[in-house]
């Protein structure tokens, strides 16, 4: 890596021998460099020309070096401090590197040393400044991402989607059945797909914090009772009993009323997938006095003990290729990330042959 010359150092140090030692041997290297033997001018030395790189002594008589290097590290997150110290005080080392020293260089040290360390510390900041500007361009590319899948991929899957409700109503009565059927199975699809985006945007927005901002005052029941409106044509087509108990007076949350909406529809379609006709989903609702509670029970085929740690895994389905539920394995990751999005919890609890039940928690909001 090329060295970048302009470099400043500033050395923090009570000793003026070291200080001039330390001067002759940088600036031979092209470094600027300022020297301060008193600790409090040396902070202001700091904060004033924002070097690169300073070198701090641990020990100094009216000043503790630690104190410095903690206030700098706060202060000034993109410099590079490195502690001066004797030959016994590794330890001290090694607690001001917690403190959030980058390296250390033990006294005596020779011109070489002081050189290679200031080097090093130059590489570091640079490769540092590298990766934040690569993690700001991700960001950045993630954000006009977001928008090209909205606007590119969702909206044409809408018109599609009134395509395919205008063909229903114009050719509904001329239709053979296995045209009807074919219809039927694109609009499934085209649910997968367009349910897959806006999961996928949900996290997008997750990453990169406007999911947060957007989280509203709202009440779950509204929420479960669109989701079980969704999902009650899946159940009679499966001779399935869709049932609800929900709690009166449930205290609001603070979410965003669309993803929820999306979780509880994956859990409940889960639940319709892997329970047998004649079987029965619960859907129930409750709180105590920090939290809300929902859950969503069925009693279906359950999973096995030893699968249960993985279901909220990406891709992963409990009985893998054999699996013949169509899904992805993402429903329940996409979940998961949404609960821990609300500051929220989701368990799931099993036994085979006798059902399953998803239990989710959500802090309650305190309103006046
Ligand atoms: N209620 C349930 N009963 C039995 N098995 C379940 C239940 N819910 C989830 N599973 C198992 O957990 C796996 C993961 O569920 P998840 O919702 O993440 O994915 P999926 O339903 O397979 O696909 P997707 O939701 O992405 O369309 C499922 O494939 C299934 O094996
Ligand atoms: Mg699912």
């Amino acid at each position: 890596m090329q060295q970048n010359v302009a470099s400043h150092v500033l050395i923090i140090d009570d000793e003026e021998s070291i200080l001039d030692g330390c001067r002759q041997a940088l600036e031979k290297s092209g470094y600027s460099v300022t020297t301060s033997a008193d600790g409090a001018a040396g902070i202001k030395l700091a904060r004033d020309i924002k070097p690169e790189v300073a070198f701090i002594d641990l020990k100094m008589p009216n000043c503790s070096g630690m104190d410095i290097i903690e206030l700098l590290s706060r202060d000034l997150p993109d410099i590079v401090l490195i502690v001066i110290t004797g030959y016994a005080s590794i330890v001290s080392a090694v607690e001001a590197m917690k403190k959030g020293a980058y390296d250390y260089l033990p006294k005596p040290f020779t011109p070489d040393q002081i050189r290679a360390v200031t080097k090093r510390g130059i590489e570091h900041l640079q490769l540092k400044r590298e990766a934040d500007s690569l993690r700001e361009e991700k960001a950045r590319m993630e954000k006009s991402f977001i928008t090209f899948v909205s606007h590119e991929m969702r909206s044409p899957l809408v018109t599609i989607q009134q395509y395919i409700e205008s063909l229903k109503l114009i050719a509904a009565d001329t239709l053979k059945s296995d045209a009807v059927e074919i219809i039927s199975r694109c609009e499934k699809r085209l649910q997968s797909l367009q349910d897959l985006i806006e999961h996928w945007l949900d996290l997008s927005r997750i990453e990169n914090g406007t999911f947060s901002e957007a989280k509203l005052p709202m009440d779950l029941t509204e929420a479960l009772v669109r989701s079980m409106d969704e999902m009650c044509p899946v159940c009679q087509r499966r001779e399935i009993i869709l049932e609800s108990d929900y709690k009166e007076n449930l205290p609001r949350v603070l979410g965003d009323q669309e993803s929820l909406i999306r979780v509880f529809s994956n859990i409940i379609g889960n639940a319709t997938k892997y329970t047998p006709p004649g079987g029965k989903i619960f859907v129930k609702s409750d709180y105590d006095d920090y939290y809300v509670y929902v859950s969503i029970a069925d009693t279906g085929q359950g999973i096995p003990q030893d699968k249960l740690p993985f279901i909220f895994e990406p891709f992963y389905r409990v009985r893998g290729k054999e699996e013949r539920q169509k899904g992805s394995g993402l429903g329940l990751t996409f979940s998961k990330k949404i609960l821990e999005a609300h500051d929220g919890r989701i368990e799931v609890s099993s036994k085979v042959g006798e059902g399953t039940i998803f239990t989710m928690k959500f802090p309650r909001l305190f309103e006046l």
